[in-house]
C-alpha cells in the first residue's frame, strides 16, 4: 500500500496566452501512492484540473517533476485513463463504438495480445449496464441528455482499464440518484481491480466518502494547502455519511475550502 505511483514535486506551471499571463501552479508537490483514492477540493480556477492534465501528460508544465514509476510523465499513455469534467465523446459514433474506441489500443492483461471484436462488445456492454445506459448502445451523443453523455464518457473511462484513474469532476453534471449509485459503483471497482483514483470534485461530501487522503488545494496560484487523512474504513456507502466521524471531516474540509474562497472575493 505504500509504494509511491506518482511523484510530483516544485511543478510550477503558468499559462501564456497573449495577454496577462496566469500562474496555475506553484511549486506543487504530492506523493500518490499505488492504490491510493486521491481526492482533490480546492476554489474554482486553483488548478486542479491543470494538475491532473499534467498527470494525465496532455499538459506541458514549466519547471519541477512528474514521475510515474520512477519515468518522467512525458506524454498520455494506456496506463493513464481519463474522465473529463464536461463529456468527451465522438460525435460520429455510437455509445458502444465510443466505449469500444479505446480498448483498440491497449492489450490484454498477462497475455499482451489485443481484444478481439467479441471480447470487446463484451466489455462494452459490462459497462454499459455499469452506467444504465442498456438500450442507449446504438445511439449517437447528440440524442442523449448531458448526463447520459457524461455516463458515456464514464464507462469508456472504466473499460480501458488503466492503472490510473485520473477523474475530473465525473460526477459533477449527473442527477443525484445516478451520482449516488456511481460513487458506490466506483469504490466496489476500486477495491476489487485495485486501482489508484486521482479525483477532482467541488463536492466534500463525496470526496470524504471515497477517498483514503483529500487534498486541498489554496486560491490561485495553486498549492497543496493541507493533506487530510480519511481514516474510515472501507467498504463505504451511503451510510457511511452518516458516522460522526464522517461529518467531523467533512465539515473540517468544507470550512477551510470556505475561508479560502471568501479570501479569494474579498
Ligand atoms: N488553456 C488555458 N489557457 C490559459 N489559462 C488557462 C488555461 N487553462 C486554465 N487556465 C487558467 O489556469 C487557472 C487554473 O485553471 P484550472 O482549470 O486548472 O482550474 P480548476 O481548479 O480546475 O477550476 P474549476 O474548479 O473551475 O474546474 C485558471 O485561472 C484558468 O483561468
Ligand atoms: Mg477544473
Amino acid at each position: 500500500m505504500d509504494n509511491i505511483l506518482i511523484t510530483i514535486k516544485n511543478v510550477h506551471k503558468e499559462y501564456r496566452t497573449g495577454g496577462p499571463s496566469t500562474v496555475a501552479l506553484m511549486g506543487v508537490d504530492l506523493e500518490i501512492k499505488e492504490n491510493e483514492f486521491v481526492c482533490v477540493v480546492g476554489p474554482s480556477g486553483c488548478g486542479k484540473s491543470t494538475l491532473l492534465n499534467i498527470i494525465a501528460g496532455l499538459e506541458h508544465y514549466d519547471s519541477g517533476e512528474v514521475k510515474m514509476s520512477g519515468e518522467d510523465i512525458v506524454g498520455p499513455g494506456p496506463d493513464r485513463g481519463v474522465i473529463f469534467q464536461q463529456y468527451a465523446l465522438f460525435p460520429w459514433m455510437t455509445v458502444r463504438k465510443n466505449i469500444e474506441y479505446g480498448m483498440k489500443f491497449i492489450r490484454k492483461e498477462n497475455r499482451g495480445k489485443h481484444y478481439t471484436r467479441g471480447e470487446k462488445r463484451k466489455l462494452a456492454d459490462h459497462y454499459i449496464k455499469m452506467v444504465n445506459l442498456e438500450g442507449f448502445e446504438d445511439a449517437y451523443p447528440k440524442a442523449l441528455s448531458g448526463g447520459m453523455k457524461q455516463r458515456a464518457a464514464i464507462a469508456r473511462g472504466y473499460a480501458v482499464n488503466p492503472r490510473v484513474l485520473l477523474m475530473d469532476e465525473p460526477f459533477g453534471a449527473l442527477d443525484a440518484q445516478t451520482r449516488a449509485q456511481l460513487q458506490e459503483e466506483l469504490l466496489l471497482t476500486w477495491e476489487r481491480e485495485k486501482k489508484t483514483c486521482f479525483f477532482i470534485t467541488h463536492d466534500v461530501e463525496e470526496a470524504v466518502l471515497l477517498a483514503s487522503r483529500v487534498i486541498i488545494m489554496s486560491a490561485r496560484p495553486g498549492k497543496v494547502m493541507e493533506i487530510v487523512n480519511i481514516d474510515l474504513p472501507y467498504p463505504r456507502n451511503q451510510s457511511t455519511k452518516l458516522d460522526s466521524l464522517f461529518i467531523d471531516y467533512r465539515n473540517h474540509i468544507w470550512d477551510t475550502v470556505y475561508k479560502m474562497y471568501l479570501e479569494v472575493r474579498k
